[in-house]
């Protein structure tokens, strides 16, 4: 086999958040592919990093009271920690911040520049007037110019699907102030797609570069007709200045896919690579982006347009996933099935999901489901049940009764050859993202390994003096069909790969390990490999996932308590009546321990017991201060429940617009428990 050069990349996540177990489904996929390749004897690097710009980013920043940088280091510091955590490989993990990146960006806007391919018009746009900046579409809400839907963002209507402009929004408000935007014209740049048309159009339908399900999407866009794409954004802006400009900026989905050419340049530095053998247009190499379908616009259109523009080459292929649904569902913070990948890791080993996810994906762009049921369920009856349970059982036999020594010959020559020669079929499945494939023609092996214990029954020989020299032999087989099974499996268990080769006092696996026996050759003793999955640890994770779901607050701003009562909307009477508000007594309030927002009120409204409910005032009382009070809470609130409990009510609570200062809101001296407010 020819050895390959490639070079494998992820989507950059964005350096303002916590990783989830839906971005896994696309490291792990990647990382499994490459650590395949590797495997194989090519060639292969892997980089991904941070997305570190944009307004949200800019944003999140603002709010802790740090700079961009310092949130950014931050979250690159986490992620390092989570791919770490999930063994995704990667040579390099970089950032989108980064002067390689800010020059490679400025050269490939300055060729396009060269080519004609960067205009300029003037575009009116939302501002907002408080915070003094253009406002993105997600950053405007108000009510749906067509359905009259309230609360719906500055794009797209979720209720009626409508599209608009945010200027078209009845009675727009900023997210960020609450204030009405203005309208407001500035000076943007522009990348001229339709240049790109005709490639666009060839690059796109060449058979291997994308799935067909994408190339056939990508065909509808093109009968609608190729926009000129907006790369600038005014002033404030975390990102590269637009050479040329002193308060223009390169949007941020400008500079994240050249951030995969940064990070690589990173690691040409580290290591002594040659750059332009990966980007140079005329490259010989492999190039292979992982992506999900919600980003396929930007890496099949804009992306290659302006690598063929700038004259550096495009990607080998493209290769979309869909997205991840827990227990059949979109994850949810409520149900606890929005599950990050550190909170995965505090409970469950890497190993569980990165076979689970195997197990499940292929080539297309499906969804995959994450049942946590059949999750437990699987992992335990395939990997310990049928891969470990092999080695555990054989390996006490030659450990007691053959000082660790495997025999000269294998008990069942036919058995071991069927082993080896499944290697193609798996190859080509690992090869072809056909996981899922891959999973099953081993699990299968798997079984008709156990069938050969099974059948062999070597705790029956031992006991049988005439035919127990036998079991050495049986063992010793049982053993090598393990190690080729782990061989197999090496992409995606790596570290318990890594443990296997300890075991076998062997060196690291290659593909071709998996063609020849072990045999005439010392192990060492064997050491537990994986845990069983528990129910309980499920439910603890679970649990542990599970977020309130805050009342959105204004961010900070200059604005008085009563500047929103021009934009509110009316209710009627009877909606108002639907609320039953009742007098309640404090009779207990406690700081939750581990929620940084939560005291624990037990509110007394008459009832046989006193409700309980949590509020998300701690930062703003003493707990010490409220029992005894009187307040008003909503009795017929649906019970939420928490992470800490039953939350069975809300107490109501006045407030200043940016959420600055609470007030407990106190009935005159005389209101008694359980009165009802209207
Ligand atoms: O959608 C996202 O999460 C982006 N941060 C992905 C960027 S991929 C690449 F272009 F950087
Ligand atoms: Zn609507």
């Amino acid at each position: 086999m020819k050895p390959r050069s490639i070079l494998v990349t992820t989507a950059l996540p964005y350096a303002n958040g916590d990783l989830h177990l839906g971005h896994m489904v696309e490291q792990i996929q990647a990382d499994i592919w490459v650590r395949f390749l590797k495997m194989q004897g090519h060639t292969c690097y892997f980089v991904s990093g941070d997305d570190a710009h944009g307004t949200a980013i800019m944003l999140l920043a603002e709010k802790r009271g740090i700079t961009p940088e310092a949130l950014i280091d931050g979250f690159h510091q986490q992620r390092l920690t989570e791919f770490a955590g999930f063994q995704i490989g990667v040579d390099h993990y970089h950032t989108t911040h980064s002067r390689e990146n800010q020059l490679l960006a400025n050269l490939i806007y300055e060729r396009l520049v060269a080519k004609g391919d960067i205009t300029t018009r003037s575009v009116k746009q939302a501002f907002d007037p408080v915070k003094k900046l253009f406002l993105a579409d997600r950053f405007i809400k108000g009510t749906c110019p067509q359905c009259k839907a309230l609360d719906q963002y500055g794009d797209n209507c979720e209720q009626c699907s409508a599209t608009y402009s945010a200027l078209e929004l009845i009675a727009p408000v900023s997210v960020l102030s609450g204030v009405s935007p203005i309208e407001k014209e500035s000076l943007h740049y522009f990348f001229e797609l339709a240049h790109y048309k005709t490639f666009l159009q060839e690059w796109t339908q060449t058979p291997g570069h994308l799935q067909r399900a994408i190339a056939n999407k990508l065909q509808e866009w093109f009968n609608v007709g190729l926009k000129a794409w907006d790369i600038s954004r005014d002033a404030p802006y975390f990102g590269f200045l637009i050479p040329g400009t002193t308060d223009k900026y390169f949007y941020v989905w400008l500079d994240a896919p050249i951030g995969y050419m940064a990070a690589f340049k990173h690691l040409c530095a580290q290591q002594h690579l040659n750059f332009d053998a990966y980007w140079h247009k005329d490259a010989t190499t492999e190039l292979y982006h992982f992506i999900g379908k919600d980003i396929v616009n930007f890496h099949t259109l804009f992306w290659p347009a302006m690598l063929t523009g700038a004259d550096f080459r495009t990607p080998t292929a493209i290769f979309t996933h869909g997205y991840l649904t827990v227990n059949h569902a979109k994850m949810s913070k409520s149900r606890g099935t929005f599950i990050t990948a550190n909170t995965y890791l505090n409970y469950c080993q890497p190993e569980y999901l990165r076979y689970y996810f195997a197990a499940k994906l292929n080539a297309s762009v499906e969804d995959i489901d994450l049942n946590l049921e059949d999750f437990r369920v699987r992992v335990n009856a395939d990997l310990i049940g049928k891969v470990i349970n092999i080695a555990s059982r054989a390996a006490s036999f030659i450990h007691k009764q053959f000082a660790n020594r495997l025999s000269e010959q294998l008990d069942d020559v036919g058995l071991f050859h069927t082993f080896t020669s499944a290697s193609h079929d798996i190859a080509h499945a690992y090869e072809t993202r056909d996981y899922s494939k891959a999973m099953r023609l081993i699990m299968e092996l798997a079984d008709s390994a156990n069938h050969y214990v099974d059948a062999q029954k070597p705790w029956a020989l031992m006991k049988d003096p005439v035919h127990c020299h036998r079991v050495q032999g049986i063992c010793t087989q049982a053993l090598n069909l393990f190690r080729v099974l782990m061989i197999y499996l090496a992409p995606v268990l790596p570290e318990i790969a890594k443990k296997v080769t300890a075991f076998f006092n062997v060196q690291a696996f290659t593909w071709q390990d998996s063609q020849v026996p072990l045999l005439n050759h010392t192990i060492n003793s064997y050491q537990p490999l994986l845990q069983r999955l528990e129910e309980a640890t499920i439910t603890l994770m679970q649990n542990d996932a599970i977020i309130p779901v805050e009342p959105v607050k204004p961010a900070a701003a200059t604005i008085n308590a009563t500047d929103d009562l021009a934009t509110m909307e009316f209710i009627s009477i009877d909606d108002f009546m639907k609320v039953d508000l009742r007098i309640a007594k404090i009779v207990s309030a406690e700081e939750v321990p581990d929620a940084a927002k939560l005291i624990k009120l037990q509110l007394d409204i008459g009832e046989e017991r006193p409700r309980q409910v949590f509020a998300g005032i701690k930062a703003h009382f003493n707990p010490l201060d409220l029992i005894g009070k009187y307040t008003v809470m909503v009795a017929n609130l649906a019970p939420r429940k928490m992470r800490f409990g039953l939350s069975e009510g809300m107490v109501i609570i006045a407030s200043k617009p940016d959420g600055a200062q609470l007030y407990l809101i106190e009935p005159q001296v005389g209101a008694e428990v359980g009165m009802k407010v209207k």
